[in-house]
């Protein structure tokens, strides 16, 4: 017998989806100070609201037995330009989600929960009509997102405190 369900979020799951957000980068080493957490925590529980109540965020939340969150993840769906579809056979405009907010509490870890919330995540993403999902992966969960079909792209990165532009103005 299952010991978890899923759940859609609402907006008044916000802060525990927020306190997943700073467990999850904590996890991955992203969060150096205590201080700084806490400036995430909230600055996100209030982003997070606004995403909810604007459908532009998904999430799907594990519930245990005493009615306990225990893990959860999110799609942070944006619009797009128009592109051709993911077969080549379309013009599609369809929003892309970005998968964020991925987490599952150490304790439950190993049961197979965030692969049950993933796949729910990808069921909605098709039905929805979406050509594609992407995502950046932590080390612990890229082997996840492999066996359920995420691939590799192209994807580049650039942070303008790499590089002088000194004598180039900004028009
Ligand atoms: C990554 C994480 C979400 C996995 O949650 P989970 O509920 O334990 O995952 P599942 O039980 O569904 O495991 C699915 C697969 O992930 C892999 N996996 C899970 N935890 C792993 C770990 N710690 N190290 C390596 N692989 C792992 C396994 O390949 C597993 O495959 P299996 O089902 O064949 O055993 C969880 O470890 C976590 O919250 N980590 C910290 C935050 C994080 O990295 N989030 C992802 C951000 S992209």
């Amino acid at each position: 017998m299952l010991k978890y369900t899923i759940r859609r979020a609402t907006i008044r799951d916000a802060a525990t989806i927020a306190g997943h957000r700073i467990a999850m980068f904590r996890d991955m080493g992203q969060v150096p100070t205590a201080v700084l957490a806490d400036k995430l925590l909230s600055e996100s529980a209030t982003a997070l609201a606004d995403l909810l109540r604007d459908g532009s965020y998904a999430g799907w939340l594990a519930i245990d037995a005493n009615d306990g969150v225990i893990a959860g993840a999110g799609a942070h769906v944006k619009s797009q330009l128009p592109r051709i579809s993911s077969d080549g056979f379309r013009v599609t405009a369809a929003p892309v989600p970005l998968v964020v907010n991925v987490y599952t509490e150490p304790e439950w870890r190993g049961q197979g929960i965030a692969r049950a919330l993933m796949k729910a995540l990808m069921v909605w993403a098709s039905a929805r009509g979406c050509d594609r999902v992407v995502l950046h992966a932590s080390d612990a969960a890229r082997p996840l997102y492999v066996s359920l079909g995420f691939v590799p792209t192209n994807e580049m990165r650039w942070s303008p405190e790499h590089s002088d532009h000194s004598g180039v103005k900004d028009q």
